[in-house]
């Protein structure tokens, strides 16, 4: 009684000299905490779907977020993606937290997709693969981990153009964001000569992204023989190959087709980071399933950087979604299912 009486005595004068100095803070400055918080800019894809959804015109149609429509402009949800569903209601899953990498299983899978069935570098344990909140977070943790551990000059180069959310994701992890030649206007298509001549005067043990295949905005893509000159010079030239693959499958309809350059990286010797995301070759937009990847030399250095990797991610979001992995897991995990998809 004593205690709680003391107690009420201390919280009450502290709330009395809490009030009064608010009240002198508000007087004195006579402004709310947020005065200076200047309005922003709305995101310019993301944008044009709010806008979309508070236009009314009937004939409207959203040109900004690229993502799957039915013959009546709705969403649409592919009929592996629905089974998969049903499968997992039918297992009545449970939603128990995932550990702070994601589902084993699921890494696994999308390892998998990346570097080809009965890949070496999944077989030996080569791969520290985390799930990550789709391809953005997946670049995020990749470049947070660049931004830590990166031996080199914390400088990644970007095609231009390039995806408009890659430079705030890079500066946001502290990297250092840099571009190089990449599209060619005149003829609308890949400037090749260009790319080669910005590598090589790019600093040695740099870092260089690579959008994997699908190029975002231009769609262009290298040509295999291109793709393998450039391998050979990134690696004379000792520079880091980061590998964005938001839309395997996209670019040619086959997901080993458009694998061609991680999986010719690795081939060449290449160690790399590799960010995934199943936002669209599985319709997945909202579940932010993806995964992110860092091909390493020994099995014993893929335990040492994910352990790493899942400290970086513990303090951010402590540990992926999980409906989405279900999802792409039961996908790639049957191989009817699979083939469907
Ligand atoms: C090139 C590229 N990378 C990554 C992403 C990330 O997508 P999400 O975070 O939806 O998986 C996108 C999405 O548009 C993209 O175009």
């Amino acid at each position: 009684m004593a205690l709680s009486l003391k107690l009420c005595r201390v919280s009450s004068s502290y709330l009395l000299q809490v009030g009064r100095s608010t009240a002198a803070l508000t007087n004195s400055r006579n402004k709310a905490w947020w005065a200076d918080v200047e309005q922003g800019p709305p995101d310019v894809i993301l944008g044009v779907s709010e806008a979309f959804k508070k236009d009314t015109d009937p004939n409207k149609i959203n040109l900004g977020v690229g993502a799957y429509r039915d013959d009546n402009g709705k969403p649409y949800v592919l009929p592996s993606v629905r089974r998969a569903e049903e499968i997992i209601m039918e297992k009545n899953t449970d939603h128990e937290y995932a550990p702070i990498g994601g589902f084993a299983e699921f890494c696994t899978e999308a390892a998998n997709l990346a570097l080809g069935d009965d890949n070496e570098y999944v077989k030996n344990g080569l791969n520290a693969t985390v799930q990550c909140i789709s391809g953005t977070g997946s670049l995020r943790i990749g470049a947070a981990f660049l931004a830590k551990y990166f031996p080199g000059t914390k400088l990644i180069h970007l095609p231009k153009p390039s995806w408009g959310n890659h430079t705030p994701i890079f500066k946001h992890a502290g990297l250092e964001v840099g571009s190089y030649t990449y599209y060619d206007k005149s003829n609308c298509g890949f400037d090749f000569q260009g790319t080669m001549d910005d590598i090589k005067k790019m600093p040695e043990k740099s870092i260089i992204l690579l959008h994997a295949c699908a190029h975002n905005p231009t769609g262009v893509d290298p040509k295999v023989e291109q793709w393998k000159e450039m391998s050979k010079l990134i690696k004379e030239k000792n520079i880091f190959p980061f590998f964005d693959m938001a839309y395997q499958g996209f670019a040619s309809s086959d997901c080993n087709t458009d694998a061609f350059a991680v999986r010719h990286f690795l081939k060449d010797g290449h160690q790399l980071l590799l960010a995934q995301s199943f936002a669209k070759n599985m319709g997945l937009y909202g579940e932010r399933a993806g995964a992110m990847t860092l091909v390493c030399d020994s099995k014993e250095e893929a335990a040492r950087t994910m352990s790493q990797i899942k400290i970086i991610i513990r303090p951010m979001y402590s540990s992926p979604p999980i409906h989405g992995a279900h999802i792409v897991k039961t996908v790639l995990g049957s191989p009817e299912l699979k083939q469907q998809w």
